[in-house]
């Protein structure tokens, strides 16, 4: 097979917050990927921007140590890595100050796509849209790229959006949420609207429940005040999770374009119902040997703020009406693993003698590691003896069904970096979405504020705290085992 690369139209992109950690981790090294796979246009510019002082050469040091830092195996091409970083550039500016903004604005060129990366904290994101405009740096056509957190809650939400958009229209706003970016979140796309074998069983005559799980291993070391703020309900369960349960769930939008999809998606999270207490649990990892606790981590040691969290939920339309959703996410826990499992329906009755077994279709599609898609059905276990069932696994990894172009494939950040510069909003939460997600999420946060739940504590390594197992035995049902 051969890699279809596609280049973009040349580009200038500005990343302010160009030396902080989500640029020389993610963007950079990713802008460097894209520009070895002949993605990036000759006249295509990188142009960092912070408030410390550096000339170019530093900066392109900068970005040099970044990618040796992060990169992945293209790092050891050092001709590649010294054709790149020509064209990056460095221009001092204060977000908050008017230094450095006439010289950004002069550097800008007409009929080139101009993109503003928003790689800083979100107080910053009103001065850096209104210097864009009152110094003439965008025009028109610019789009601007932010990164979560999109508010803590409804009301400040709808601030930044509101602030966003006194400068910019919605379709020049491109909100990341990564996970979209994966490839095999696309393919579930693929897969549900692709074949015909799917869409016809998708839906509560089928499909028994669904399971979401987004596991970490590690803890919050390190940004744990920062994290304390927030939570995995608000950093998980609100964006990522809700945006994987959202494509799983939405109707089949008229076309693959950007208001469609997210009509659609759209629809889904305003159908969400409340989430009951009782069917949500939260926790805090423990600590272990000379490991630190979740609370010595955050730096509080009465904080009430959950690494943990379980839900189950409900989509209130015709398609889902009566069947679970449950999510949950942790840091932490036994692997590093996320994925979605769609669990069929058992068959109710079995024709084969002594067959005891609540044989079930599940399709299970991973996102990481080893991103993929697996759908387990029952089978003869060969050999004799008569007809004993077996499940297994019919396994798609892409990169063995795919080979080494499999190895070719942008990763989420990748992608969505040349979607801003393609115009294409499709895999970008718009405004109402991200308001929409809120709306569900505050009362849930609000209501468990206001009993004053105290997290339950887990042992790291392990699958969250037992009442999280429980919420599924209590339905007859149980979480999928947490496998890297
Ligand atoms: N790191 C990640 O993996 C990650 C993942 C998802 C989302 N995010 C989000 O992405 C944003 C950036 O995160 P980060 O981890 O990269 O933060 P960071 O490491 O603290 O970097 C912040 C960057 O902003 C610059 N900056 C700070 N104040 C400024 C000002 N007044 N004017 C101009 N530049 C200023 C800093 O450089 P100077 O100090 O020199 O100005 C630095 O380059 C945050 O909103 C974060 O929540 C980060």
């Amino acid at each position: 097979m051969v890699s279809r690369v596609i280049p973009v139209d040349p580009f200038d992109l500005v990343i302010f917050g160009g030396t902080g950690d989500l640029a020389r981790r993610k963007i950079l090294p990713g802008l460097f990927r894209r520009f070895r796979a002949g993605t990036m246009p000759e006249e295509s510019r990188i142009i960092g921007s912070a408030r410390s002082e550096h000339d170019d050469a530093e900066y392109r040091q900068i970005v040099r140590d970044a990618i040796g830092e992060f990169g992945g195996d293209e790092k050891e091409d050092k001709a590649g890595i010294d054709a790149f970083v020509e064209r990056l550039h460095y221009v001092r500016v204060d977000a908050k100050g008017d230094d450095g903004w006439k010289e950004l604005a002069g550097m800008m060129r007409d009929g080139i796509i101009r993109a503003f990366y928003f790689s800083v904290g979100p107080s910053l994101f009103g001065d850096i849209a209104e210097r864009l405009n009152r110094f003439d740096v965008a025009d028109d056509k610019s789009r601007i790229v932010v990164e979560k957190p999109f508010g803590r809650d409804l009301q400040s939400a709808k601030e930044l959006n509101a602030t966003l958009r006194s400068h910019f229209r919605e379709d020049q706003i491109y909100r990341i949420d990564h996970y979209l970016g994966k490839e095999t979140v696309q393919n579930l796309m693929a897969i549900r609207f692709g074949n015909v074998l799917f869409e016809p069983l998708w839906n509560n005559h089928y499909i028994d429940h669904i399971q979401i799980t987004v596991a970490e291993t590690v803890g919050v070391g390190g940004r744990g005040a920062y994290y304390d703020k927030s939570g995995a309900m608000r950093d998980m369960v609100q964006n990522h999770l809700m945006q994987l349960l959202c494509l799983i769930a939405m109707e089949a939008p008229s076309q693959f374009d950007a208001d469609a999809v997210r009509d659609e998606k759209l629809k889904v999270i305003r159908a969400l119902q409340p989430v009951d207490y009782h069917h949500l649990v939260r926790g805090q990892y423990d600590a272990e040997g000379d490991q630190p606790s979740y609370r010595e981590d955050a730096e509080d040691p009465r904080s009430f703020t959950e690494s943990f969290i379980a839900l189950r939920c409900h989509i209130a339309n015709w398609r889902w009406a009566g069947v679970p959703f449950y999510l949950r996410t942790g840091k932490k826990l036994k692997a590093r693993s996320s994925e979605i499992a769609v669990v069929f329906q058992d068959l109710g009755h079995s024709i084969f003698e002594g067959d005891e077994k609540r044989h079930r279709n599940i399709l299970a599609i991973r996102l990481q590691p080893n991103e993929g898609i697996d759908l387990q059905v029952t089978i003869k276990e060969p050999g004799p003896g008569g007809m004993r069932l077996i499940d297994v696994p019919l396994d798609m990894t892409f990169a063995d069904a795919l080979g080494p172009e499999a190895e070719d494939v942008p990763d989420a950040y990748e992608r969505l970096i040349m979607d801003v510069f393609r115009g294409n909003q499709t895999l970008f939460m718009r405004g109402d979405e991200v308001e929409a997600a809120w709306a569900w999420t505050d009362p849930i946060i609000a209501g468990w504020e206001a009993r004053g739940d105290v997290p339950k504590l887990y042992e790291p390594g392990t699958a969250g705290p037992d009442d999280s197992a429980m919420l599924l035995h209590r339905d007859n049902r149980r979480w999928r085992d947490i496998k890297a």
